[in-house]
């Protein structure tokens, strides 16, 4: 169902590889709302993913871009730009990877060299892209620009690893650059913290179906899934969010603050 509560608005999703990723739901709801916008991802993820098809579903072009290349990320602004038609609206930064997960390299055993990637991709990216943008001046006045994190960043949960230091670092960078943009041009920066979802992301983090299980029992709405967040991602980028900004917001079925629901306890009892 269509609000055109994007109408008119121009917008660019980093991050859909298949129908699974959060960002390909935010990509069909942001048109489904009357935005246009464009693509992208990596050169490789463009080749081995569906990014393509939803580009063609879309009406729309991809625009591929290392989100770790600031040259990259300019071509980005550049030709968003020049094919929407005016200065940006909204972006969503959907983009997350470490390759000590990938190695399964534990939290006392990491690699160093995987540590700085998964650090660059998926945390100094954002950085990169919001300092290119702001350089630019790509982002109209009252723009939002969204990051997606998880609740890693605050409390430890075990198997999420180096990511949880680069989502730590994500939503410090989105408090620190809301300032900066907010002051300066007026543009807000924002994260969203979701459930656990079962994505190609996701699905590298050890133990991720107990993960989902355990959190979907402790969260009194239940998990929040995949279309759930990309609604909560059209509301920020629309203008009823128009004061919000440098806010870390849970979209968590209420999880970040349970102790523990009585669910958990019947499960704990039935299986002792
Ligand atoms: P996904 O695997 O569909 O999306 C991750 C995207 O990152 C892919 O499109 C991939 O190509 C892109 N990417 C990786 N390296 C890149 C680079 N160097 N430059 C540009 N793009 C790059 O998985 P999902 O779950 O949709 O992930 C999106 C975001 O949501 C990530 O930031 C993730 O950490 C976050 N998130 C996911 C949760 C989950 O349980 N799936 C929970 C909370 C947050």
């Amino acid at each position: 169902m269509s609000n055109n509560l994007l109408k008119g608005k121009r917008g660019i999703v980093f991050g859909a590889l298949n129908d699974k990723s959060i960002a390909w739901k935010v990509a069909e709801k942001a048109v489904e709302q009357g935005a246009t916008i464009t693509l992208s991802n990596t050169p490789v993820a463009i080749r081995m993913g569906d990014t393509k098809a939803l580009a063609e579903k879309l009406n729309t072009i991809i625009i591929p871009a290392d989100a770790t290349n600031v040259e990259d990320l300019k071509k980005v602004f550049e030709e968003s730009m020049e094919a929407l038609g005016g200065k940006i609206d909204f972006v969503l930064h959907s983009i997350g990877m470490s390759m000590n997960m990938r190695h399964n390299r534990s939290y006392d055993d990491l690699n160093y060299e995987f540590f700085d990637r998964t650090l660059n991709i998926s945390a100094i990216s954002f950085h990169k892209m919001i300092q290119i943008a702001k350089e630019m001046d790509a982002i109209s006045e009252g723009g939002s620009v969204l990051a997606l994190t998880h609740i890693a960043a605050q409390r430890t949960f075990t198997g999420y690893n180096d990511m949880a230091d680069a989502k730590a670092l994500l939503e410090s960078i989105a408090r620190s650059f809301g300032y900066v943009y907010g002051r300066d041009k007026g543009v807000r920066v924002n994260t969203i913290s979701q459930s656990p979802t079962l994505t190609t992301a996701g699905q590298g983090i050890d133990g991720m179906n107990a993960f989902v299980d355990f959190a979907e029992k402790m969260s009194p709405l239940g998990n929040a899934d995949a279309e759930e967040c990309a609604d909560y991602c059209i509301v920020m980028f629309s203008d009823l969010t128009r004061k919000v900004t440098m806010q870390n917001l849970f979209h968590d079925g209420g999880f970040s603050n349970m102790g523990l629901t009585q669910a958990v306890v019947d499960d704990y009892i039935e299986k002792k």
